[in-house]
């Protein structure tokens, strides 16, 4: 390890700020913690928030009721409109929740909803609550920054966090945040009581090159590289390569006679959740594939416990991954049928 108060980590945290706002198309502000994506959603909430506050949640899965409770857990007032789990959030139907919120603090949402493998709308989203109010816009970017379109400035975002796990091609560890100079000035009134996430020992810390606490240093150096990697790759490439190897994974799915749990319209291109087929148990399907031919598959969870099967591919995944797990769910499902 290095001295984390040294020029050598100086030279580490500047390269990867720059890197990581080049990626998400922000002239914001944007830190690095050292917490899992959780982390980054919490952030988001106790650096632009007071006790009180109204706040509107969408959520259209787990995560998205995740966000609704920690802020409801640092005392925000919060209205959640929750959408029927595999169906992406309704742009008019926050429209509406929206103008009878004339105080409404911050909307709060998932981008890419893992739970469920949909995509919201987030850039309709956002000209919505642009549209009707003046109340600041929070994402969970945790599984889709990095493997799907997400230009914060151009689209509004006032507030994105993510997890160096995801599409970052980097071990867990480390959660980064950007924020907006609206979300920032949010941030110098916000009275919610923080110490560990208060994004201004953050700010402080980065003028002079150091961060606040130790760093998970190992998952940094990862991450500086991999930064360095989508960089030099060209973001539209990383995009364009989790796009395709999305629609592999459908097209694999469709081809083993397997349906898709949401849409294709607004199916997730960082994970995609299927349909365990009537009279297969998924919960069997899930230790078949891991047992007895080495790939882990996601399987579904809360109410949707053994009712799906999630493939994974953010990051570094190549065509053959894919058509090995696909392989995987075929033989497991003849397996179980036998
Ligand atoms: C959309 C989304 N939000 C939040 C999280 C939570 O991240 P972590 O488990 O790193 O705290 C996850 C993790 O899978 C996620 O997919």
């Amino acid at each position: 390890m290095i001295n984390h108060r040294g020029p050598e980590f100086a030279e580490i945290i500047d390269r990867m700020t720059a890197n990581f706002k080049t990626i998400l198309g922000t002239q914001g502000r944007a830190y690095f913690l050292t917490a899992s994506g959780t982390g980054s959603m919490e952030a988001a909430i106790v650096n632009t928030l007071s006790a009180g506050d109204r706040v509107l949640s969408i959520s259209i899965g787990s995560f998205g009721n995740r966000f609704g409770d920690i802020a409801e857990a640092y005392g925000a007032e919060v209205t959640r409109i929750e959408f029927e789990w595999g169906t992406a959030a309704d742009p008019e139907k926050v429209r509406e929740t929206l103008v009878s919120m004339p105080d409404c603090a911050a909307v709060i949402v998932t981008h890419n909803e893992s739970s469920t493998g949909v995509m919201n709308p987030i850039a309709d989203i956002s000209k919505v609550v642009h549209a009707e109010s003046d109340a600041l816009i929070l994402v969970d970017a945790v599984s889709s920054a990095a493997g799907v379109p997400l230009p914060m400035d151009d689209w509004g975002l006032d507030v994105v966090g993510t997890a160096s796990q995801k599409s970052w091609v980097a071990p867990p560890g480390i959660a980064m945040v950007a924020m907006s100079d609206r979300a920032w000035k949010a941030h110098e009134t916000s009275t919610i009581p923080k110490y560990y996430f208060d994004i201004d020992q953050y700010e402080k810390f980065l003028q002079i090159g150091q961060p606040p606490f130790t760093p998970a240093l190992s998952v940094i150096y990862a991450l500086d590289h991999s930064l360095q990697a989508i960089v030099a790759e060209g973001i539209e490439e990383v995009l364009t390569r989790h796009a395709a190897r999305a629609q592999q994974t459908r097209d694999g799915a469709k081809r083993i006679g397997l349906e898709l749990f949401p849409d294709a319209s607004i199916a997730s291109d960082t994970v995609t959740a299927i349909r365990v087929p009537e009279g297969i148990d998924g919960k069997s399907l899930v230790s078949r594939a891991r047992d007895e031919y080495n790939v882990e598959l996601g399987g579904g969870q809360e109410k949707l416990a053994g009712q799906i099967i999630r493939i994974g591919h953010m990051g570094w995944v190549q065509p053959e991954h894919i058509d090995e797990s696909i392989d995987a769910v075929e033989k497991s499902l003849a397996d179980l049928r036998a």
